[in-house]
Parts: C-alpha cells; structure tokens; sequence
C-alpha cells in the first residue's frame, strides 16, 4: 500500500485524527478508501481572494465524507444520500450534468482535472457521499465535496499530489468544469484548516499561514432562509466589476505595477474617485479596505486584542452592505441584533454574501439561549426560520488508508 496522503504531508496522523473525524457513512474501511472534509467559514477577507489579497478562514465541525471502491468496468456511479437515484457517467465520457445531477459536478470535475494532470484513472469507481453540512448555505460544501472526492480518487489510482495541489485542482475543477470563478479561499481552508487554527490565505502569492484560534471562542453559523446560488448569483458580476475597476484604476493612477485590486491603496483611491462610476467606486472601496482590515486583525488576534478585531468583523458587514452590496435585508437583521447582545465579538455575513449565513465570533459564555433570541426575533421578522450552528474549528481533509 502507498503511503497514506497524510504521511506523505507529514501532518498528524490517522490515528491522532480518528477520534477527531465522525464517520459520516455506514460500512467499514475495509470497504474502500475514505476521505472526509469540513465545511469552512470566512472569518473575514470578502471578495479579496480574486483580487489578490488576504484572507483568514476556519474549518467548522460538520462535514462532508465520501467512500470510493474500484470497480472492474469502466463506469463511474456516484451516490448521495442526499440526492437519488445514483448518477451514472462512462468514464470515457465524463460531461457536465444539470438539474438534479448538478452535485455530481463537483466530483466529475475532479475526475477530470486530476487526469489533466497526469493521473491515470484506469478502472470505473463507485462513489458514496454523505453529508452533516448544509448545502447552499456558503459554508463551502462545493469545495469540501471537491477535495474529499479528490483525495480518495488520488489515494485511490496512485496519484503523487501534495495537499496543496490538490487545493489548485479543486479550484479549477470549481471554474472550469463547474463553471463558478471563485478564488481560492474556499479550498485553501478546507485542505489547510485544523481544530486549532485560523488559515491566512494571501492569494497573490497563495501563501497560507497558521494563526491560532483564539481559546475560549467559538463560531455561530446562522443559516437565513435565501439559498445563496453562486453560479447564478451576483458574483460573477461582482468579478467583473473588480476587474474592470482595477483596469480603470491603473489608467487613472498611471500605475502598470497594480497587478491586483489590492494594489491601490485607499487614499490612491480617494483621489481619483470622481473619475469612477459610484458602483465601481464601491466595490474598489470595499476590496481595498477589507485586505487591509483583514491584515489588521490577524495583528490583532496575534497581540489577543478580541474586542478591537471584533469590531473589524462589524466593519467588515458594513462594507459588504454598503459597498460590495452583496449582503441581503436577512443578513443584515442577523447582524444588526447580534451587534446588541452580550458575548458577540464580532460578526457579518460569510461567503459569498447575496443570501446564505451570517457568522458570530463569540465569547465561551454565549449559548443557545442568546441564539435562540435571535431566531425568534428572525422569525418575527421575516415569519421564517433563522437555523443556527454552534460551530469550533475542525480538522481539515483527511483521509483513512
Ligand atoms: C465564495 C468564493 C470564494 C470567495 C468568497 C467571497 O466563497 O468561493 O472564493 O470569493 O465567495 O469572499
């Protein structure tokens, strides 16, 4: 047997994790090889990845595990719990699916990045996927989905990848097959993140970094109940917009150097914004800013100065709301009556934004109870349900051999 992709990155092994990771699935090991990867939070760093700057993200505790078994044909048939019947594809004819196979995509995109890659995928497979993390909710099960299927598919057929190409692959499994030009925050904190950390991604040079996770907090997840839709939603115009700034900026300024949005500073910006549309202006002030905010915090939680980097978490929302206009009426009441209650750091919505979750940076103290209020204030509201997640940071992916 090869060594286990754990060994081979020299990070803790099987047996350190075991007791860490839930088996999501039924069956044994014996039965296959099976991976596993945690859904993440954005912990601050909006819409910065794509434009070369940093971010700081967590893994949480509810994931998504799959089980892979060779088989001697040369069909592939992906199962979810989630979703039947199974997706049947020849494995010489792997095309995007739609419609209610749509998550088979994640998977298939794998399959076919790896062997762009080089990897031999020499017979069919079965595939099993189960799931604690919800869908849709800009908690990344996309990417989770992505690199636990990728990592069993390279312990599987032989593939000598380290964990952070697979981070690459799954990033472009995400643009090109899927269709969504994410960043790589996403598949960064998955691969990388762990039960004691925060990941920092700088996305210009994609360097991450450990920060720790500062003792005695936790994570709140408050799911709304409008499904962010990434591929239809507002971020690929978002995208857009940042480029078309960028490329405004550096005519402006004169300077060819800015490679990246994050290039301007926000006083080069200042002087030229007559020139900008509001809506450019906007979205360049938003990015600027929060790469700057996100620095600012990883000093702050280095020095353990909580209540200062809360507040950047609050200025954070408040540049998603008013510049990148990518937060919603339902996120904004979640983090309008979370900024009222004792034990809340910080707060602002997660992810991509246009619906989805909210996220609390929390003192030990804070429960369900101060949940609960929010909730019912929620449902006051908007007559829906708020669901909440009390979350900590997890062990990243991670596979049984
Ligand atoms: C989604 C994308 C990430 C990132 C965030 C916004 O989660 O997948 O790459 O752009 O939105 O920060």
């Amino acid at each position: 047997m090869s060594q286990s992709f754990e060994q081979r990155r020299g990070q803790k092994s099987v047996d350190e994790w075991a007791s860490d990771v839930s088996l999501i699935l039924d069956g044994n090991t014996n039965e296959g090889i099976r991976a596993s990867a945690p859904g993440r939070v954005e912990f601050i760093g909006n819409h910065t990845d794509y434009n070369g700057g940093w971010v700081l993200g967590a893994t949480i505790d509810r994931r998504v595990e799959v089980v892979l078994q060779r088989r001697s044909d040369r069909q592939i048939r992906l199962q979810s719990e989630a979703a039947v019947p199974p997706v049947e594809v020849p494995l010489g004819s792997v095309e995007r699916q739609s419609g209610e196979w749509a998550w088979a995509n994640y998977i298939l995109g794998m399959v076919e990045v790896l062997q762009g890659e080089g990897m031999t995928i020499e017979s069919g497979f079965d595939l099993r996927v189960g799931s604690t993390l919800p869908v849709g909710a800009g908690l990344s099960s996309s990417a989770a989905l992505e690199l636990a299927s990728g990592a069993a598919l390279s312990e599987a057929y032989g593939g000598e990848f380290l964990r952070r190409d697979l981070v690459r692959m799954a990033q472009r499994a995400e643009n090109e097959f899927v269709g969504v030009p994410c960043g790589l925050l996403d598949q960064a904190v998955v691969a990388l993140g762990g039960a004691d950390r925060l990941v920092r991604l700088d996305a210009r040079s994609e360097a991450t970094a450990a920060v720790p996770f500062p003792p005695e907090t936790g994570i709140w997840i408050f799911r709304t109940h409008q499904a962010h839709a990434l591929s239809e939603s507002g971020y690929q115009e978002r995208h857009d917009e940042a480029r078309a700034v960028r490329e405004r900026l550096r005519e402006l300024l004169g300077n060819e150097e800015a490679e990246y949005l994050v290039d301007v500073s926000p006083s080069q910006l200042e002087e030229v914004k007559r020139e900008l549309s509001k809506t450019l202006y906007r979205r360049a002030r938003h990015v600027v800013t929060e790469h700057r905010r996100t620095q600012r915090v990883v000093q702050l939680l280095k020095a353990g100065r909580r209540a200062a980097a809360g507040r950047l978490l609050f200025a954070s929302h408040e540049s998603s709301r008013v510049n990148y206009e990518n937060s919603t009426e339902a996120l904004d009441f979640v983090v309008d009556r979370l900024a009222e209650q004792e034990g809340v750091l910080g707060a602002r919505l997660t992810g991509a934004g246009f619906g989805g979750a909210a996220m609390a940076w929390t003192r030990a103290g804070y429960g369900e109870e101060q949940a609960h209020e929010v909730a019912g204030a929620y449902a006051d509201r908007f007559g829906m349900e708020l669901e909440t997640l009390a979350c900590r940071p997890a062990p990243g992916l991670y596979v049984w051999t």
